[in-house]
């Protein structure tokens, strides 16, 4: 792999950092962003990370809406992988705390590569939401061929947020004149080991409902799993291999929320659990009185089933995605372990 110098755009965040752990065990010079580097809880983990010969980390701070200290943090690096955005469903302030630091962000990205010059590779971490539309039919299979046209600030701002700025890179992708290879990256939930207690309120919130039982009974949802280990790898790997502008979708496996609990409480008997599944009829009208929740969301999400066709990433970056299974089960013992439950 080439010495280049590879900048990881939200490096303390949940995936930026394994990102970051990935490039460092193959001996890549890493520079990492953060937005506060007197955080320990944004960084130590960082710096304890294992880096192979020749290897090297430097950390640097970066807000995503200054735009001096993006174009700062692009200059000189050969790679971009741009994982940052605010990882946030819901806020009073949507365009402001949602929408604001993934577009205008990227778009101090996309200006900062044009500036530097010497960009070869682009990868955004983009999601499954901004492929998936409000509605969909039970059993339906979604290909990299759809987009989240129709999300709104009012009604999925995070969606829009995802969606606009794919687009923006794909726009700036088509008309650059000799611009750098992109692709982007569509991960849905993703489940895995946490490095710093951060971690623990992003995607792997929902695991942390059944560890700290936050939840009396569970609602009859199936969630789409991918191991944040893999997100790291595919990430990695489309530094080198993947079409140029690729689309794709990044989907181990889909496990229900109840037998997710199930699979805990065989692994962890000497813990409670909660495993109780309400049935289909009162799980919607408990979503009816939900002050967030909408009936329409309810009936499209509860009890059907929605599939990923994550073949193009398996076949392009010769990934086997790890089973969902696996991913949960060695999620758990490092949040035991540093008494984050
Ligand atoms: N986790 C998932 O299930 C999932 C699924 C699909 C896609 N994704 C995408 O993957 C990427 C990383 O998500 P994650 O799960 O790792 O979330 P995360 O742990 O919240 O990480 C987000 C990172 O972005 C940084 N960030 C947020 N606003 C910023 C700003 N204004 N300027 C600079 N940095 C900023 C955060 O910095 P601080 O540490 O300072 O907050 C953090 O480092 C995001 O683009 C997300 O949309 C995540």
């Amino acid at each position: 792999m080439s010495k280049d110098l590879v900048v990881v755009t939200g490096a303390s965040g949940y995936i930026g950092s394994h990102i970051v752990a990935n490039l460092l065990s193959k001996g890549r010079n890493v520079r990492a962003t953060v937005r506060d580097m007197s955080d320990p809880e944004r960084i130590q983990h960082l710096n304890n990370l294992p880096i192979e010969k020749d290897g090297s980390l430097e950390i640097v701070e970066m807000d995503l809406l200054n735009e001096e200290s993006v174009n700062i943090a692009i200059s000189g690096c050969e790679d971009v992988i741009h994982t940052a955005a605010a990882v946030i469903i819901k806020s009073k302030k949507p365009q402001k705390e949602i929408v604001d630091p993934s577009v205008i962000g990227t778009r101090n990205v996309l200006n900062a590569i044009e500036k530097n010059g010497k960009v070869i590779n682009f990868i955004h971490t983009s999601s499954t939401a901004a492929i998936r539309p409000a509605k969909w039919e039970n059993g339906t299979i979604l290909t990299s061929e759809t987009f989240a046209e129709d999300a709104t600030l009012d009604k999925n701002p995070y969606g829009l947020a995802k969606y606009s700025a794919e687009m923006l890179v794909r726009k700036w992708h088509k008309n650059i004149k000799s611009g750098p290879r992109m692709i982007t990256i569509h991960p849905c939930m993703v489940f895995g080991p946490a490095m710093s207690k951060r971690h623990l309120h992003g995607s792997l919130s929902i695991l942390m409902m059944l560890v700290k039982r936050k939840l009396p009974v569970l609602l009859p949802m199936q969630i789409s799993i991918v191991d944040v280990r893999d997100i790291a790898e595919i990430h990695v790997r489309a530094l080198s291999s993947g079409k140029d502008g690729g689309r794709y979708l990044a989907v181990g496996g889909e496990m229900m929320w109840g037998d997710i609990a199930k699979l805990l409480k065989k692994n962890y008997p000497e813990r409670k659990w909660a495993t109780k599944v309400l049935p289909y009829h009162l799980a919607l009208l408990v979503a009816a009185l939900h002050p967030k929740v909408t009936i329409g969301w309810a009936k499209t999400h509860l009890k059907n089933k929605l599939y990923w066709d994550a073949g193009p990433a398996s076949k392009d970056f010769q990934i086997n995605w790890k089973d969902p299974k696996t991913t949960i089960l060695e999620t758990i013992p490092n949040i035991i372990e540093n008494e984050w439950d």
